[in-house]
């Protein structure tokens, strides 16, 4: 059943509220938990739906899972401790869910098939199956595409340079080293996140490496501990944005993931003239944490690219609404990847901030955005993607009149609850 909402404009954006956690670090918390011997109990997991797809494959998998809430006890059986699948894995809409896994899945003694939905059948999986060959897995697919067929095997250490910028295929690749005799390394260019480092740290996993470069020696056991995972900072860009937006706001986000390698975009807003403090800054199982205050700011535009961008690379949307509402031009530019996301995100954002009367250029790699133009409500598409359509609900608090929104529940991807939580903060 699809969802309609419609979203009126707002002055108002006043709270204290704590976001669901991470989606990135709950997909490594719950595969690499799946690898220990024993126990693992892990706090404030995502409940987004992608994070299900990489909890219901593990539960084929052989592993254990008891779920009440977002707190998971998760049982493993060891490194080699996973079941062949009686059926079909299904990543659902996650690029995240079916990349990690491939890396899981090439280094054991039985095949996988793995699939996803329509429009994770249209991401580019060669990124992963190329490497993964190299180390000496036999993985079938569609031309590069899903549904992958991974015949796992006996995997051997290689240092693999990343063409392109990205910690999926980072994390694909040291999942995999895992189970590879000898070492794996990866040097990429620009830098990715890094919480699949950290969280192989956190669990007692060796890793080697400097700026650019992070090599794990083989058979390494990862170490049953808990887990408590930060509020999404990506979830958090949303409502950052809304606060700034907002004439009257004052918003307290507590408990935010603050890894430096997700959070530019708080640098990016700070050029442009963001109030956002941080507060209570800490370390919790090797991820820092914060909490934040926003307050509304003026904005002003900016210049963003090159190896900024793989650090904001899922707030780019939700910065082209705030770049609309800014004062002079915004450029995006390097940003290629954001067309092979959930959708395409260049086309989607341009598309729906022109239908609001946005003044946007669609880039081959970005966008130029002019601001301040004044949005109005129109009626818009989610493209079938989480972040285009919580971006669009942040522009329908400032664009005068009605916004309607079609298939707001594409939201429920990496943020269930966005909507109400939305509603409740923000008032005419
Ligand atoms: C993710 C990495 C990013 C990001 C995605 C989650 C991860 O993708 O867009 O939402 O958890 O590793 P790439 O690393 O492929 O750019």
């Amino acid at each position: 059943m699809t969802i309609q909402r419609i979203i009126r404009s707002a002055k108002r954006l006043q709270g204290e509220i704590k976001l669901p956690g991470d989606k990135s670090i709950s997909h490594r918390a719950l595969m690499l938990g799946g690898l220990c011997r024993g126990k693992v109990k892990i706090e404030n997991l995502s409940p987004g739906q992608d994070v299900q797809s990489t909890l219901t494959c593990l539960r084929s998998l052989g592993v254990k899972v008891r779920q009440e809430g977002n707190v998971v006890k998760i049982e493993g059986h060891g490194l080699h401790g996973l079941q062949k699948s009686e059926t079909i894995l299904d990543a659902g809409n996650s690029g995240t869910t079916m990349r990690l896994l491939a890396g899981m899945l090439s280094g054991q003694s039985f095949e996988t098939k793995i699939t996803g939905d329509a429009s994770l059948q249209k991401r580019d999986m060669k990124r992963i199956v190329e490497p993964l060959s190299q180390m000496g897995a036999k993985i079938s697919s569609n031309q590069g595409f899903a549904p992958l067929w991974i015949h796992g095997g006996n995997l051997h250490g290689i240092e693999y340079t990343m063409p392109i910028a990205s910690s999926q295929v980072k994390s694909s690749i040291l999942l995999a080293g895992l189970f590879a005799s000898g070492v794996t390394s990866v040097i990429e260019h620009a830098p990715t996140r890094d919480h699949t480092e950290r969280m192989f740290r956190y669990l007692g996993i060796k890793l080697d490496g400097d700026k650019n470069r992070v090599t794990v020696p083989g058979g390494q056991e990862p170490q049953a501990r808990d887990f408590s995972i930060p509020g999404d900072f990506s979830s958090a860009a949303f409502l950052i944005a809304a606060a700034l937006l907002m004439k009257e706001a004052h918003l307290v986000i507590q408990d935010v993931g603050m890894n430096r390698t997700r959070t530019r975009f708080l640098d990016i807003l700070a050029q442009m003239g963001g109030q956002i403090a941080l507060k209570n800054e800490r370390l919790e199982n090797e991820e820092p944490r914060a909490d934040l205050e926003i307050h509304h700011s003026d904005l002003k535009g900016i210049e963003v690219s090159g190896v900024d961008i793989p650090l904001l690379i899922d707030e780019l949307p939700i910065l082209a609404i705030l770049a609309s509402q800014a004062h002079g031009v915004t450029l995006i530019r390097d940003a290629k990847e954001l067309r092979v996301k959930e959708s395409d995100r260049i086309q989607a954002t341009v598309t729906n901030l022109k239908a609001m009367g946005g003044n946007i250029e669609e880039l081959p790699d970005g966008m130029r955005i002019e601001g301040p133009t004044r949005l109005d409500g129109a009626s818009l598409r989610s493209f079938h993607d989480h972040r285009i359509i919580m971006a669009f609900a942040v522009a329908g608090l400032v664009a005068s009149g009605e916004t309607i929104l079609e298939e707001t529940e594409w939201a429920d991807i990496s943020f269930p609850g966005f909507f109400e939580m939305l509603g409740t903060l923000s008032h005419t």
